[in-house]
């Protein structure tokens, strides 16, 4: 990729937008209200707003290596707490994708350096799920399982947060699970039940 075209590229582009909105980058300084947290992998293949169709100021986005979740990472907890509570956005994704590198490196047996920490919480999942999961004997298929598995757990996780139970509360903040397709391009709703799993964890996780 020569970089000199991304300057190009660039111009290119805002004489694009302003031929169809003249006020286009007027209204964009004036500030944002996105409706969606987005939170995804960092992937390089996994882009968020061209495979949702979304312009800027529309989306809110955190990515990290297999759209994690983490409690002590101060990274995504910021994102998803002014999200949330400042823009009060009134959804919030989490989107995973088929041939994820971070959810394979869990899957094997090797020293990964400071990945370690950060993949554990994806054998974690792992373990909760292993019975689902050591009975699927396609390997493909076990791995495309524990990509969706994940996004699940990082929904649950969501859910954990004192921000989002008190937005769904308030406003009825919803929660969504989503797997990207690298193979076809399609953009696949996992239909979490955020409600029943919102009942099924308050009883230990209940925070406001
Ligand atoms: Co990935």
């Amino acid at each position: 990729m020569n970089l000199d075209n991304i300057f190009k590229n660039n111009e290119k582009w805002i004489k694009e937008k302003l031929a169809t909105d003249s006020h286009f980058f007027d209204d964009l300084g004036k500030g944002q209200n996105p409706e969606l947290l987005y939170i995804g992998c960092s992937d390089s293949r996994v882009t968020a707003e061209e495979l949702m169709g979304a312009g800027p100021g529309e989306v809110f986005v955190h990515r990290n290596i297999a759209n994690m979740v983490i409690s002590i990472d101060l990274n995504v907890m910021s994102v998803i707490n002014y999200a949330v509570e400042n823009l009060k956005v009134n959804h919030v994704v989490v989107c995973g994708h088929y041939a994820c590198g971070g959810v394979k490196a869990a899957m094997q047996s090797a020293d990964l350096g400071i990945l370690n920490p950060w993949l554990r919480n994806i054998r974690d999942v792992y373990r909760i799920h292993r019975n689902e999961l050591n009975a699927i004997t396609d390997e493909e298929k076990k791995y495309d399982r524990l990509v969706e598995l994940n996004v699940q757990e990082q929904c649950v996780n969501l859910i954990k947060t004192a921000a989002v139970q008190k937005a769904y509360r308030d406003r009825e903040l919803k929660v969504h699970g989503w797997v990207f397709d690298v193979h076809t391009g399609k953009l696949i709703d996992l239909k979490i039940d955020f409600e029943g799993i919102l009942k099924n964890i308050m009883e230990i996780y209940h925070l406001d």
